[in-house]
């Protein structure tokens, strides 16, 4: 028997055990009115039939880990390819998934004519025809956009950035987006922030700002890329949310992944691993208004840190303790 033979028989075998032992995250995670999500490169949903099975059979939520960046999006000034992002909304609504657009302003992955020496006006011009276009090929399909992705730097303040020779840039994006599909949620997304400290002070005051000026900014998303460390705890991050959802903004788990590296036994650190993924998802149930749990990747084959195995699927998608775990909190009343 071919050795794709033996793996797919492998794969049908892993699945079965894994269906013969309970229900997939996304049916239980539905019972809580959750999204579970998950990262996804579409070219892996060509490549690799086992990534998009898995896939299909345990999240609810799709986000583009990179296809819908601006500099996958509009390479060339003025010629958009969507081809990629359109293979993911496909798949997407073939299985019944909500779709996060992930994202229309960051710092990072701009093409390099983005950093063109322009006047505030051209930044407008620019600015508003990535977004209209953007948002605009989209309509209808997004639950959530990512608008503004890390904009408050470690240090706390407003990171550098080629948009900023346009002043009120944040706010412009947000209204764009908007008036391009008032269906989609919109939303701040950002790193290091879980807890409370500068950093999330920082933020919590930039999103107070833009919701006193009447910015249509709907929700926050907390990526969660953490460590075996997890820091914050669990009880700083629920303080942390619950002052953000008292702006009545919607609260996203958005990136999640745990770095498996440290001290201890690999069986240690898988169970920490699932002790922080419960814990976080736990705060995330806890929260009224926490409404998406998402993580950053399928399989730890493809993670953007695959050497740290930070995921609930190992490399050949044979579910960790994490991913127990999280079924486990999801079985809970
Ligand atoms: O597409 C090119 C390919 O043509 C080329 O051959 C290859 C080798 O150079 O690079 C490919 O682009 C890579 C891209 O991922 C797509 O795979 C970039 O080099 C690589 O830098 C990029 O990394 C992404 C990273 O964001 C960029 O900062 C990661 O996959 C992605 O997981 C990561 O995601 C970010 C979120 O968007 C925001 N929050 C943090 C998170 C982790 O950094």
């Amino acid at each position: 028997m071919s050795f794709r033979l033996w793996s797919l028989l492998l794969l049908g075998l892993s699945l079965l055990t894994l269906a013969q032992s309970g229900p997939p995250l996304r049916t239980l995670a539905e019972k809580h009115g959750l999204q579970v999500g998950a990262a996804v490169e579409p070219n892996l949903l060509l490549q690799d039939p086992e990534y998009a099975q898995v896939l299909a059979r345990e999240f609810n939520l799709v986000v583009a880990e990179n296809v819908m960046k601006w500099g996958a999006l509009q390479t060339t000034r003025g010629q958009f390819n969507f081809a990629p992002a359109d293979l993911l909304v496909e798949f997407a609504q073939k299985n019944h998934m909500a779709v996060r657009g992930h994202t229309l302003v960051w710092h990072q992955q701009l093409p390099r004519w983005v950093y063109g020496d322009f006047t505030p006006a051209e930044m407008e011009a620019i600015l508003r025809e990535h977004i209209q276009t953007v948002v605009g090929h989209f309509r209808g399909k997004i639950a959530y956009w990512d608008v503004a992705n890390e904009v408050i730097g470690d240090d706390a303040e407003l990171r550098p950035t080629p948009f900023e020779v346009l002043p009120d840039y944040l706010e412009k994006a947000f209204r764009y987006a908007h008036t391009a599909d008032p269906g989609a949620k919109l939303f701040y997304n950002d790193y290091g922030a879980e807890g409370l400290g500068p950093k999330s002070d920082a933020i919590y005051a930039l999103l107070k700002s833009l919701k006193d000026k009447g910015v249509p900014l709907d929700g926050v998303g907390f990526q969660a890329h953490l460590d075996l460390n997890f820091s914050p705890t669990a009880a700083r991050m629920a303080e942390n949310l619950e002052r953000f959802a008292k702006l009545g903004l919607e609260i996203h788990i958005t990136e999640m992944d745990v770095r498996l590296s440290g001290p201890g036994s690999k069986a240690e650190r898988l169970q920490k691993q699932a002790q922080i993924y419960q814990e976080v998802l736990q705060v995330c149930l806890r929260q009224p208004r926490c409404k998406v749990f998402t993580l950053w990747g399928v399989s730890d084959a493809y993670s953007w840190r695959a050497a740290s195995e930070p995921l609930i699927f190992d490399a050949d998608y044979q579910p960790k303790p994490a991913y127990f775990a999280l079924r486990r909190t999801l079985q809970q009343p």
